[in-house]
């Protein structure tokens, strides 16, 4: 039930410090310092054999696999493909059938496009893997390798609790791979997997932006349009801010890769249109701040989510800022989907949409 909270997706979004802190928790081992895969089929991949990762799913799922993406690069030096599941199935993909390993990330395990992605990909005679929230699924029995996501029921048709659970999970995988492969040093595996125990508590400092959150969001519900904006590992974290807002406050709304902007977006820029960027200081924080002052330059209204470096290196350039703690760069992805997600929310209740159940959407997309 809901309990204090107005709407299950307000619910879900305060729910991650223990739904992401359960999922670590089950794939890592805290007194050797090491990734350790949940289940009893967990050796069923050698990744040292592994020689090509794609990974296939729809929506949010999929942001999470394009997330998921600069991982297996970094961490295991692994050359990955991300695929919608639709796109996938119909284009009669080139495979490679030796050392493939297909990988699905659904929460509910029912998505008819992703089951059947994977199905071919069983007959293509690929090793086949899945992360799911719903174990007893339908894509969690047909996989060979089940990873459980431990987000609990998600109600709320807007996933928010279930992404953060994927990101964390494909982050264990990640550096399981990269420790399988010999890519990543003894030191290196103990500081990523201190990053992520140390998420829960990122995560319920960040939900007490709730209030200024809240308070930003009077000013985008007025918008028509917004633009969301990230580089390397948060480009798909702008892509799913985007989806989030459309889908629950029915703004139009549009992620892209900042160094894209000027490419074509830039052209959209005026000041009735919002532009979030999502930015912490890191190693691509001066690219993100010079696109961030072409915008403020065309008079954009432009939203600041980083930390207290990005927002003291920005100044005054940004109508307003959302201050994160300090985090790992390597759980920063998972940080900084939540301040998107509470965005959304409250647009979506600025504007008095159905929270829970925005129209035209189901919980579980089982026709194709
Ligand atoms: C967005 C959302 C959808 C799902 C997508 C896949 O908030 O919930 O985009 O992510 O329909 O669903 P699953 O993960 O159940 O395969």
């Amino acid at each position: 039930e809901k309990g204090n909270y107005r709407h299950f997706m307000q619910k879900e979004i305060f729910e991650q410090p223990d739904s992401t802190g359960r999922t670590i928790g089950a794939y890592t081992n805290i007194l050797r310092q090491t990734v350790e895969l949940p289940g009893e089929g967990a050796d069923a991949i050698d990744w040292s054999e592994v020689k090509y990762l794609y990974m296939i799913a729809c929506g949010t799922a999929h942001f999470a696999t394009r997330v998921a993406e600069y991982w297996f690069e970094q961490c295991a030096g692994l050359p990955v493909k991300t695929d919608i599941a639709s796109e996938f199935r119909y284009r009669e993909p080139a495979l490679a059938k030796e050392g493939g390993l297909a990988l699905f990330v659904s929460q509910s395990g029912e998505t008819a496009d992703t089951l059947a992605a994977l199905r071919y990909c069983k007959e293509q005679g690929l090793k086949t893997a899945a992360v799911v929230n719903v174990p007893t699924s339908s894509i969690a029995r047909e996989a060979d390798l089940v990873l459980p996501t431990l987000a609990g029921p998600e109600i709320g048709v807007a996933s928010t609790k279930a992404f953060t659970a994927q990101l964390a999970a494909l982050a264990a995988v990640a550096i399981s791979a990269g420790r399988a492969r010999e890519q990543i040093s003894r030191d290196a595996e103990i500081r990523l997997v201190r990053a992520l125990t140390e998420l829960p508590r990122l995560m319920s400092t960040t939900l007490q932006l709730d209030e200024r959150i809240a308070e930003l969001s009077r000013d985008i519900a007025k918008a028509s349009d917004v633009i969301y904006l990230g580089r390397g590992v948060h480009y798909p974290i702008a892509l799913e801010g985007a989806l989030k807002l459309k889908e629950v406050s029915y703004i139009h709304a549009e992620g892209y890769a900042s160094g894209e902007l000027k490419h074509g977006p830039i052209a959209l820029i005026d000041e009735e249109t919002p532009v979030v960027f999502v930015a912490p200081f890191d190693g691509l924080f001066d690219k993100s701040l010079s696109n961030l002052q072409e915008v403020a330059a065309r008079r954009g209204e432009v939203v600041l989510i980083s930390d207290a470096a990005g927002v003291r290196a920005a100044g005054e350039t940004p109508a307003s800022r959302i201050e994160l703690p300090d985090c790992d760069p390597f759980i920063a992805p998972i940080l900084y989907s939540l301040p998107i997600q509470m965005l959304a929310y409250h647009v979506a209740v600025e504007k008095g949409t159905d929270v829970d159940q925005p129209r035209n959407l189901a919980k579980s997309v089982t026709v194709e």
